[in-house]
């Protein structure tokens, strides 16, 4: 697959889940090149949507530029929907998120919506999660601690240097996991001292797919 025609998967992706919002919707909002797309396509739609919880400074800067009012999450009671994009799914709509290292934000504003639709090109779907390194979001002096910790369940963390997440934390990437029950590692990740968030996203999984391919966006 070429890159530009996952780009362009990504796009009609992104154009679909327009459908799936209603008028006024309070929306969450994602992170990532997919996201782009879709808040690119949202310009075209002025007054779509009231207001917007971001995932990222990157998207509140972008929903931002487009004229669309991002409020904090605390402000709202609830989101109708939250889009965002993903690095993996499953067949059962189980994610690997945090290529973009926003997966603990996007985490609860998955956890505050309603509904999840995450848009993907057709590259990201996988019979088994873990192809994809899993981000893992680490307090900074409990880096070498938990690395230690997934090295002993089969993992093999690599820093992910020089970033920093919004939340003044950093990422380490995950090779070599076997995912077979996503449910149960996200649970057990979740529990090490030191882990702000694994970007297993198993627990609160997508309601809805939209994959974008050469042949169309199918839904699942
Ligand atoms: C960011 C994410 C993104 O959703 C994920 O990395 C996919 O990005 P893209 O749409 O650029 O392929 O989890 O933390």
């Amino acid at each position: 697959m070429t890159q530009s025609r996952t780009e362009e998967n990504k796009r009609r992706a992104a154009q679909a889940a327009l459908a799936e919002v209603r008028q006024g919707a309070i929306l969450g909002v994602g992170t990532g090149s997919t996201v782009n797309c879709f808040i690119d396509a949202l310009i075209q739609h002025p007054g779509l949507v009231r207001h917007a919880v971001s995932s990222s400074e990157a998207s509140t800067a972008r929903l931002g530029a487009a004229g669309i009012e991002v409020v904090d999450l605390n402000q709202v009671s609830g989101l109708d929907l939250y889009i965002d994009g993903a690095d993996e799914a499953d067949p059962g709509r189980r994610l690997i998120k945090g290529g973009g290292g926003a997966l603990t934000r996007e985490k609860i504003v998955a956890a505050a919506a309603r509904r999840f639709v995450c848009i993907v090109d057709e590259s990201k779907l996988v019979p088994v999660l873990g192809r994809f390194p899993l981000p893992v979001e680490v307090i900074p002096m409990a880096r070498n601690l938990v690395a230690r910790e997934l090295r002993s369940r089969g993992g093999r963390p690599v820093w992910r240097q020089g970033f920093v997440t919004d939340n003044g934390n950093q990422i380490l990437d995950v090779h070599d996991l076997t995912i077979s029950d996503p449910l149960r590692l996200e649970a057990d990740l979740n529990q090490l001292v030191g882990v702000v968030t694994v970007g297993l996203f198993a627990a609160r999984p997508a309601d809805v797919l939209l994959i974008g391919s050469d042949r169309g966006v199918q839904k699942r």
